[in-house]
């Protein structure tokens, strides 16, 4: 079965950085650096980005673009024997699609609801009525978490340069300009001084273990490691684009839009007087109130962003499982992905109803899966491979050390504390 490939450096780093860009950037990392302790966390976050995810990032980019093929294939032709590793990451990346796209149909059903300018003159407390109506209907959330997946699968579908590079090219600057728009009008708020010492005072005390624990297990969901999505994007690239280039556009972006989510958010969210939170409840329910006092268009630039951040990390997530199908199993690329489609409407259909089932979906997932088809990636690329023929994709002995001594034993430390 033919492969598809992207056409242009820019195509490749942009479908990369869309898959890292993701509600992590949006509702966990702005909250993470208040509590831990401001700049002094994110200079922790940005050394965890360096030392440890950036190298798992490489290790896995250098097997996807040496192998060509889908992650099963790849484990397969360089370690035979830890091939099922590859099996670990496509059910990783199978889950996370499946209840990731409960939240992609909440902010779906939300920007449906901001067009209508429904969040007009509401309390807090009315919107946590609204959000509990929406998460217990099971109409509701089902048909949304559908449309979201639909809308996953009609970008994968039209293939790797034409669907997902194309979707890429264009959404992800405009995702970068609409957050940049909220972060500005956020800044302007009267009182919007508060949230800006929240995310940037220093406070060096705050840093003890946990908090370093955290930013190394943040940095790693938010590169999308240990899943296939940067292996199988990096299989796409072209033989002339450097992968310590992709890399490095990656995780700066990625920083870069989640340092600038923070200043979206939380001077909003002190400049309503209001006291920060994280997760579904600071996205869907004081976000959307706060927003909405400053106008129509506001809350609708917010969920559209949040949409598209959230879809272009799915189709990654999709992607990993359909390039499986077609590279292995020889299915056709439409067929791979109504099959992938069907399976994760089950599976997301359960988690959008049964919210036991979507936290374990979640915790094993991001503690357990993705930890072990890391460390699989790590050593691999550092025990397995010909030094040489990592150095000539990699270029520098520091990060071969990185990729073979530091980052394994970072993976188990990060794994242990989560699971502890
Ligand atoms: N990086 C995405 C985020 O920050 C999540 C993700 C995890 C995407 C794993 C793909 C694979 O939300």
């Amino acid at each position: 079965m033919a492969r598809g490939r992207f056409n242009s450096k820019f195509a490749a780093v942009m479908a990369m950085a869309g898959s890292a860009v993701g509600l992590g950037n949006i509702w966990r990392f702005p909250y993470m650096v208040g509590e831990h302790g401001g700049a002094a966390f994110i200079i922790v976050y940005i050394a965890c980005c360096l030392l440890v995810s950036l190298p798992i990032f490489f290790a896995e980019s250098i097997i996807g673009k040496s192998t060509r093929t889908d992650t099963f294939g790849a484990l397969e032709t360089l370690a035979p024997k830890g091939r099922h590793v590859g099996y670990i990451a496509i059910l990783a990346s199978f889950i996370i699609l499946s209840f990731y796209s409960v939240v992609g149909g909440w902010s779906f059903n939300y920007l449906i609801r901001s067009l209508g300018a429904s969040f007009d003159g509401l309390g807090i407390s009315e919107a946590k009525e609204v959000f509990a109506s929406v998460g217990s209907s099971p109409v509701e959330s089902v048909s949304c978490m559908l449309v979201f997946l639909g809308l996953t699968a009609m970008i994968v579908v039209a293939g790797v340069d034409k669907g997902i590079g194309r979707f890429s090219k264009i959404s992800i600057p405009v995702l970068f300009v609409m957050v940049v728009i909220i972060a500005g009008v956020s800044l302007s708020l009267p009182g919007a001084e508060k949230g800006v010492e929240y995310l940037v005072r220093p406070d060096f005390g705050k840093l003890d273990g946990p908090a370093i624990a955290a930013a190394l297990g943040q940095s790693f969901f938010s590169l999308s490691l240990g899943v296939g999505c940067i292996l199988t994007y990096s299989s796409y690239m072209k033989e002339e684009d450097s992968v310590l280039q992709a890399g490095g556009w990656t995780a700066l972006f990625d920083t870069l839009f989640a340092i600038i989510a923070g200043f979206a958010i939380m001077p909003a969210v002190f400049a309503a007087g209001i006291e920060p939170a994280a997760g579904p409840s600071l996205v869907f329910e004081t976000l959307p109130v706060i927003f909405s006092r400053m106008g129509v268009v506001l809350p609708i630039i917010f969920f559209l962003a949040i949409l598209i951040a959230a879809l272009s990390s799915s189709i990654s997530m999709l992607e990993v499982v359909v390039a499986w199908m077609v590279d292995r199993k020889g299915i056709a690329r439409k067929y791979a992905v109504l099959i992938v489609f069907a399976a994760a409407a089950v599976l997301g259909g359960i988690c959008a109803t049964i919210p036991s089932v979507f936290g374990a979906c979640d915790f094993i997932s991001s503690n357990v899966l993705m930890m072990i088809g890391a460390l699989g990636f790590a050593l691999i690329v550092g025990w397995k491979m010909p030094r040489e023929e990592v150095l000539s994709l990699v270029r520098s002995p520091f990060i071969y050390r990185l990729i073979r001594y530091v980052t394994p034993i970072m993976i188990i430390a990060i794994a242990v504390t989560n699971l502890l």
